[in-house]
């Protein structure tokens, strides 16, 4: 198996290794979990002998609780050649899920990293299963890697070689080839808008393609006039960066059972919103160069899954371009006719994601896929009622939702549904043109955006993701420095999993 498709040490070298004494490991650093309640009796107990009981006692004067995220470093710990254990907790036993072990693990990692050091031990325990593995092994690899593309002098450095002790080497090479997808994510929504817009993503994704060997196509302005998209194309006029629509393909079913892709993803990639006409203030616009989101977390999906080699097909649909105020920019009172022949009368110029994404829903419907699901940081609205952590869910098929909520409760990211009541569907008519691109007034907003979309996706099974909330941390966590998270890419790799 592929062990990386990022540029080689870019999460630096990631290998299994054979069970070993813990305390003979050569390591700068040796990290160990801890579950609340003291050592117990896995990989704990034999860390607590080698010492000589240190971790007990240290356990019972409360120095050492196991809770979530707490971070204890043991230095230079007679009995022990690495230089220090890091102790990190898991909290309690019975609430560990596979997101908080990959939290638990971004958090060594992210401590570990405020220098440099060739090499970190992490003791796997040995009842834990491949997902398990795979998703620790993929935290410690986010976690290492913090916003730097702009520092002359990191904050982070990454681990010269990071060591799995007793794990399944399958198990590892998959989690670094997940860690590869969320970084890809992250690395793309935090690099300037300057430097990333509708072409330069498009060329990211030509080259991550050729890395990991998807079909790529990239429709530029001609094709998106002669395609009749015209949504993409009015949202892009205010913007001298000219638009992209990028579709990829990733054919992995041994046998192809038609043409009908198991899967699609479709993403909005605005790769800067400022509001248009409908100008955002100041506050607003600082972070909307995350407005791309949806369209990174779904290329590090499908180059994760064709890294994986999953024995499925999946097709990927990225709208791009950026939402400007220039000259030539769409304007409140036009009417739009949308590539599925809906007509859209704009209402307000920020409301343009749902815009972009009428046009690329309609294009990868008409590809014929079994069910869809696209990734959107869609509205403000989203996060007044989930808050910044939780995505929202939006369907017309009980069953494709329930999948993707299944893969997103497997990787520990929060999601939770809200309804699709038709009453929502009357806000968004419009007196001149079939629909506006906003309801009445702004309650219940991230729910007539979800509306708006589904007027575009026909009878296809189809959920649509709001991650206005999770995509972006505006503050630092425990387990990151803040930035893109990219989030929905472990769900999604999961959800191609599952539809095998
Ligand atoms: N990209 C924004 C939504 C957003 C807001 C994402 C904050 C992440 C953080 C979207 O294009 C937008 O501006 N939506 C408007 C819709 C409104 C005009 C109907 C909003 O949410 O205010
Ligand atoms: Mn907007
Ligand atoms: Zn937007």
């Amino acid at each position: 198996m592929t062990r990386e498709f990022l540029p080689a040490g870019t999460a630096g070298i990631i290998e299994a290794c054979p069970s070993a004494l813990p305390a003979s490991l050569e390591a700068d650093a040796v990290v160990l979990f801890l579950t609340e309640g003291g050592v117990g009796q896995g990989v704990a107990a034999t860390v607590d002998a080698a010492l000589g009981g240190v971790l007990g006692r240290l356990a019972n004067d409360g120095e050492l609780t196991g809770r979530r995220y707490e971070c204890v470093p043991l230095l230079a710990a007679q009995g022990l050649r690495a230089g220090q254990l890091l102790v990190v907790g898991l909290g309690r036993a019975e609430e560990l899920d596979l997101g908080v072990l990959y939290r638990a693990a971004a958090t060594a990692s992210r401590h570990l990293a405020g220098r440099p050091r060739s090499r970190v031990a992490f003791l796997a325990e040995p009842a834990w299963t491949t997902l398990q593995i795979e998703q620790a092994v993929a935290g410690a690899a986010v976690g290492m890697v913090g916003q730097d593309l702009y520092r002359s002098e990191p904050k982070r450095t990454r681990f010269g070689t990071t060591q799995w002790i007793g794990a399944d080497p399958a198990a590892v090479s998959r989690g670094s080839l997940i860690a590869d997808g969320v970084n890809l994510a992250r690395r793309l929504i935090n690099a300037s808008p300057d430097h990333l817009y509708p072409e330069s993503f498009a060329e990211e994704a030509a080259s991550i393609a050729g890395r990991t060997g998807l079909e790529i196509e990239i429709w530029d302005e001609d094709r998106l006039r002669r395609e009749r998209c015209d949504a993409v194309l009015a949202v892009a006029r205010g913007s001298i960066r000219p638009p992209r629509l990028v579709l990829l393909r990733y054919r992995g079913r041994p046998q192809s059972s038609g043409d009908h892709p198991d899967l699609a993803f479709v993403g909005k990639g605005v790769t800067f919103d400022s509001g248009g006409l409908s100008l955002k203030p100041s506050e607003s616009m600082l972070t909307m160069k995350m407005d791309m989101s949806g369209a990174a977390g779904v290329l590090g999906a499908i180059a994760t899954i064709a890294a994986l080699k999953l024995p499925v097909d999946v097709v990927a649909g990225i709208g791009l371009v950026e939402n400007m105020t220039g000259p030539a920019a769409y304007k409140l009172g036009d009417v739009i006719t949308a590539r599925n022949g809906t007509t859209i009368e704009v209402h307000n110029t920020d409301a343009e994601g749902r815009v972009v994404l009428a046009d690329v829903l309609e294009v990868v419907r008409g590809l014929a896929p079994r069910r869809m699901v696209d990734l959107a940081t869609l509205t403000g609205a989203c996060m007044v009622a989930l808050g910044h952590d939780v995505a929202g869910l939006f369907t017309n098929d009980q069953a494709c939702c329930d999948a993707v909520a299944a893969a997103a409760r497997h990787t520990g990211e929060p999601v939770w549904q809200l309804p699709m009541y038709a009453d929502y569907g009357e806000q968004i008519k419009s007196d001149v043109a079939d629909i506006k691109n906003v309801g009445e007034g702004r309650w219940g907003g991230a729910i007539t955006a979800a509306k708006f979309l589904e007027r575009f996706v026909g009878k296809t099974p189809w959920t649509h993701v709001d991650i206005a909330g999770p995509a972006f941390a505006e503050k630092p966590r425990p387990w990151t420095d803040g930035g893109g998270t990219g989030s929905m890419v472990r769900p999604l790799v999961e959800l191609a999993r599952s539809t095998v």
